[in-house]
């Protein structure tokens, strides 16, 4: 185990957890000696994935996972076509007292999905009795819709989301009950007041995108080819971090319950980047579906050399600072004019910035025929920050005009 300079724990609705790294409910955590592995690596929580009554018909197909392939990177989005867990609830409390039991310190949580009063209250009961620290309700399963809209998510209908989670804080004895909703609607802020005048102690935002992963062009046949066909796939990973953000930044500015986030992180740099908008616990899947449990070092270092470095004592000094900073484009200061800027020494003349500029900008790059060096000029720079994204060098960067 490695020491830290800092204590990496934190409180999530009144549950400890050693540090705010969490495996969110999917394949890493459908395992009871995965989980343990999990454990032994470091991870300061897990939930596990998503259980149903013995009733529930869990039907999985194969294969079931594809990529947004970009630029040399494997994983830019993962999409899968996954169900909740074939792992019944009789199955899940097993799990639930042994983990408990060998690793007291390490927060334990339980998602579910019900179709039914009966059913969500059910998991409930059962997952308290045999000692669960947290209870996360999938709103964002398609087969969790209550009828209402075959197809459509539960967290998709205001009205069921406050019903439903009423309906789980009325079983509710002793957890916290944790909402974990889309990003898919058209205002998140309402489906957050939802669950919350449903009662929900907290919320997990977001969860993968719906999304056609591709299609292979030779067989017309999208991604996942299962047999010559294919479905909408949930989209994870990287690609989906900046919608998790916004997510979590309008939630945390408009509701006024704790958030644990999910949807793109693989660094400690992408957690802390979820806590300063909100997040006091930050979930992963995909990151360590590609790169192993192990990645709990970096995550752990990471986050306590910033925290020292910033002069902060705890994560939760984090919490929220970048909320003050996001503001409404009609309140964003126009008065300073800015433009970009070369540092001659790292450039390395791939005259990237110099067609960004002439195709999708203002003209206002042009190659130094001597140098080979981008020369800007700064009347016609509106200082757009094109360039700045293209350049693979760090190269060019934003000055006051
Ligand atoms: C293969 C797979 C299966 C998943 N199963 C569940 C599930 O059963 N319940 C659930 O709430 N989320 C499930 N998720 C969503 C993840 O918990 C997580 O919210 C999502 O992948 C976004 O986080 P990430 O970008 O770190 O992967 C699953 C994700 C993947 C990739």
């Amino acid at each position: 185990m490695i020491t830290h300079s800092r204590d990496l724990s934190i409180e999530f609705c009144g549950v400890r957890f050693p540090n705010p790294f969490v495996l969110s409910a999917a394949p890493p955590t459908d395992d009871l000696d995965m989980v343990r592995a999990a454990f032994e690596a470091g991870w300061g929580g897990v939930v596990l994935k998503t259980t149903s009554v013995e009733t529930e018909p869990v039907d999985l197909v194969y294969p079931m996972m594809s990529a947004l392939h970009h630029g040399g990177q494997r994983i830019v989005g993962l999409g899968n076509i996954d169900l909740i867990s074939e792992h019944h609830i009789d199955a899940v409390e097993k799990r639930v007292a042994t983990l408990k039991q060998e690793f007291p310190d390490r927060v334990v949580a339980a998602s579910i999905m019900g179709s039914k009063k009966e059913e969500w209250q059910t998991l409930v009961k059962r997952l308290e009795a045999v000692g669960v620290d947290l209870i996360e309700c999938s709103f964002s399963c398609p087969q969790g819709s209550m009828g209402e809209e075959p197809g459509a998510m539960l967290a998709q209908s205001l009205a069921a989301s406050e019903r439903v989670a009423g309906w789980v804080k009325e079983a509710a004895q002793r957890c916290p009950v944790v909402i974990k909703i889309t990003p898919q609607v058209t205002n998140i802020v309402k489906v957050a007041e939802a669950v919350q005048r449903g009662g929900a102690d907290a919320i997990c935002a977001a969860n993968t995108i719906p999304s056609l992963m591709g299609v292979n062009v030779d067989t017309f046949v999208p991604y996942p080819d299962v047999q010559g066909a294919s479905t909408y796939s949930g989209l994870s990973g990287p690609a989906t971090k900046p919608i998790t953000l916004r997510t979590l930044a309008e939630i945390s500015k408009n509701v006024d319950i704790p958030i644990t986030a999910t949807g793109g992180p693989v660094t400690w740099r992408d957690a802390v980047e979820m806590m300063l908008v909100g997040a006091t616990t930050v979930q992963f899947c995909t990151a360590v579906m590609h790169y192993g449990y192990d990645i709990i070092d970096d995550l752990q270092d990471g986050l306590a050399f910033y925290i020292e470095d910033k002069g902060f004592e705890q994560p939760a000094d984090i919490i929220g600072r970048a909320l003050a900073r996001i503001v409404s484009h009609g309140e964003l200061r126009r008065d300073v004019k800015m433009k970009s800027s070369l540092i001659e020494e790292r450039c390395v003349k791939c005259d990237l910035c110099y067609i960004a500029c002439r195709d999708g900008g203002h003209q206002a790059i042009s190659i130094d025929e001597s140098t080979r060096l981008p020369k800007i000029d700064s009347e016609k720079c509106l200082g757009c920050r094109l360039c700045v994204t293209v350049c693979p060098a760090e190269a060019l960067t934003m000055v006051e005009k």
